[in-house]
Parts: C-alpha cells; structure tokens; sequence
C-alpha cells in the first residue's frame, strides 16, 4: 500500500481531499503536513490521516526528507512560489523506493488569463487546452502559478508529475469548510480595499470556475492513477485543467456584491461598473478585467466529468458563515 503525505492538508482543498482520499483508500497510509497547533490527535480524525507532521513550508530540510521517505507526495498548499514545492521534488528525486518518485501539485487557472483590460468578452483570445502539449510547454515563471509549475514540469525527467489546475475554486458550503480558499479570499479582500466590487466594461469578460466536489473527485482519482505504476507520456501531458462552468465577471461581481451586502460589508447590493484601473490592486485588477479560457480535453480524457451547481448558486452558501 503506498504511503501517501499531503502538504496544505488543513487548507480549503487539502482537508476535504485529505479526507477523501482516506474514504477511497482506507488500507493507504496518510500523512498531512501542518502548521496547525490543534493536538494531534484532533488533526488525525478533522482530517481521517493516520499520522500528522506540524512543519512551515520554509523547513526545506524537512520537507525534502518527509518527501524522500513518501511513495506518493501531494502539495494542496502552496502554487504562488517554489515553496514548498521545490523541496518536495528534491526529496522525490532521491526516493529509492522500488517506483520512481511521484508529485501531484496543484496549479491554478490564473496562469491563463489573456490580460484584456476591457472587461467584455474577447472572441480572439487564447483558449488553453491541456491536451495541447505545446501549449504546456509555454507555461512560464512569470505566469501567476509558474513558479511552481515550471519546476514540476522540468522534474518530470527524473520523477512522476501530475499537475491538476483548476481556476476560482468554489463550494466550501458543500465541505463545510471553515475557511474560503483562496480565490474567494482574493475576490473579497480586493473589494473590501476598494469598499465595493467592481467589474469593467460591460462585464461580458469569463472567468473559469471550479467546484470543489469537482477537484476533489478529480485528485482522489490522479492519486489512484499514480498509486497504479508508471506514468505514461511526458510531465507535458500530464497537466489537467479542471472546470465546472465558466462565469460572466459582471454576475459573478453582482452575487458578490449582494453576498458581502449580507455580510454587513456594503451598505449597497449591486456592484460598481468600474475603469480598469479602479478595478483591483496590483495583479488583481487583471483578474476582473481579463478573459480565462481553458478547455480540458485532457481532463476530460481522464474521466472529469463536472457534476455540481454553478458558483453563481453556492456563493451565499459558500460566504455566508466563513471568516471574511
Ligand atoms: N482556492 C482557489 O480558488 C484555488 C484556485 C486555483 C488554485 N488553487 C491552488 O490550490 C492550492 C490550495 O489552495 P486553497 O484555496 O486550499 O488554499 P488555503 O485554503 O489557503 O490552504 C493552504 C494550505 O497551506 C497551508 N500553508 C500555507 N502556508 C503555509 C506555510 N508557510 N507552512 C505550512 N503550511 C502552510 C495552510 O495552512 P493553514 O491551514 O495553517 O493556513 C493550508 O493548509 C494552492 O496552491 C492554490 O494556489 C486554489
């Protein structure tokens, strides 16, 4: 049975695949990797993991030896910089277990907005497929995940690599999650900066969604898939970029605003028809104003099939009792 140790497993996405993966795989040995300073034993049954490690990402020592002594590794944690993931491919790299070394990381859809700044829709934008290896091999450190993804590419010389990316993930309601994740984190802290929520243009542009049920359903299967024996192809064709349905940035801003609305947040519903440059701090604003077009093909291929409800119908349930 493999042994299995997942960084981020209190996080938004790790806890509920965490507990999942345990539920498919109750014979396989899981280890989270934490910072919580809840006892041990409170970790083991939140979290269905048979034993817990309390660590930062910056221990890179500890990391890479945790990593070393595991069959599989999956980083839930972090995919804005090379932490922890960098370390996490040096231990896999020396792993002599009788298979090669094998990561799951999770990317995000952030990498693939077309940076449109007027907000509508753009019928020649890019669309990223993740069957297209070429347009993998593009993927780049400047792209807001490619810190990290461009090292787990570049490792799938030595190691197994699966990459899983979904863009805006949702449905903390569905998980009872406790916390928002952070692509609502990044939605609600932009607006409470601003004091409103803001879209641009005539609000047409898309942004790529995600259940959490959706990816969770997904890693549970990858980590099966990569439990099975070696991988086929190339770390290129292992990327997967995951969707549940895409929104238009003017209804995702207008149940924002009635959910923070709710919240005590505005005193107003409706959100603000904003210039770009009113749009968001630094990055963010690119965000609000872009196009996210992904397709999946590959995804699909590998049986991601989107079960659940749209972000445009769990967002009060996902914020209505989360600290925001
Ligand atoms: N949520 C989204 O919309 C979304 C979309 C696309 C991609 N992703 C990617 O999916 C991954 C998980 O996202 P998420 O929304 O689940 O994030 P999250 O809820 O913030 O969870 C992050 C996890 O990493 C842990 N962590 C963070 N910094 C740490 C450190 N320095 N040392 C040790 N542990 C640390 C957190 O521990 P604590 O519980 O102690 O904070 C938590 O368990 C990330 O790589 C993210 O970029 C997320």
């Amino acid at each position: 049975m493999p042994s299995v140790v997942v960084f981020g497993a209190t996080g938004f996405v790790g806890a509920p695949y965490t507990r999942a993966l345990k539920q498919a795989y109750p014979d396989w040995y899981i280890t989270a990797y934490v910072r919580s300073s809840k006892p041990e034993a409170e970790l083991k049954v939140t979290l269905k993991a048979d034993h817990i490690i309390v660590g930062d990402f910056s221990d890179s020592e500890k990391i890479k030896k945790i990593s070393r002594e595991n069959d599989i590794v999956v980083n839930a944690g972090n995919s804005f910089t090379g932490d922890p993931v960098t370390s996490i491919i040096a231990g896999q790299k020396e792993n002599t277990g009788a298979t090669k070394g094998k990561l799951i990381h999770i990317s995000g859809g952030g990498n693939f907005i077309d940076f449109g700044t007027s907000g509508n829709f753009n019928t020649d934008s890019k669309v990223w497929n993740d069957a297209k290896e070429d347009d993998i091999k593009a993927i780049h450190k400047d792209m807001f995940n490619g810190q990290s993804d461009v090292p787990v590419l570049e490792a799938g010389d030595f190691i197994d690599t699966y990459i899983v990316c979904p863009s805006v993930v949702y449905g903390g309601a569905s998980v009872s999650a406790t916390t928002m994740g952070i692509g609502y984190t990044l939605l609600t802290s932009n607006a409470k900066s601003l004091g409103y929520v803001p879209y641009v243009g005539d609000g047409t542009a898309v942004l790529s969604t995600c259940h959490v049920l959706d990816l969770v359903d997904f890693l549970v299967s990858i980590t099966g898939r990569a439990a099975e024996g070696p991988a086929d192809g190339t770390a290129y064709s292992r990327y997967y970029m995951l969707e549940t349905s895409k929104v238009q940035w003017k209804d995702l801003a207008s149940e924002l605003a009635k959910a923070m609305h709710a919240r005590g947040f505005f005193p107003s519903t409706e959100p603000n028809n904003v210039a770009f440059e009113q749009a968001g701090k630094g990055e963010v604003k690119h965000l609000v104003a872009a196009n996210m077009l992904v397709q999946g093909d590959r995804a699909a291929a590998m049986g991601f099939q989107p079960k659940q409800p749209s972000l445009l119908n769990q967002i009060h349930d996902d914020l209505k009792v989360v600290p925001m």
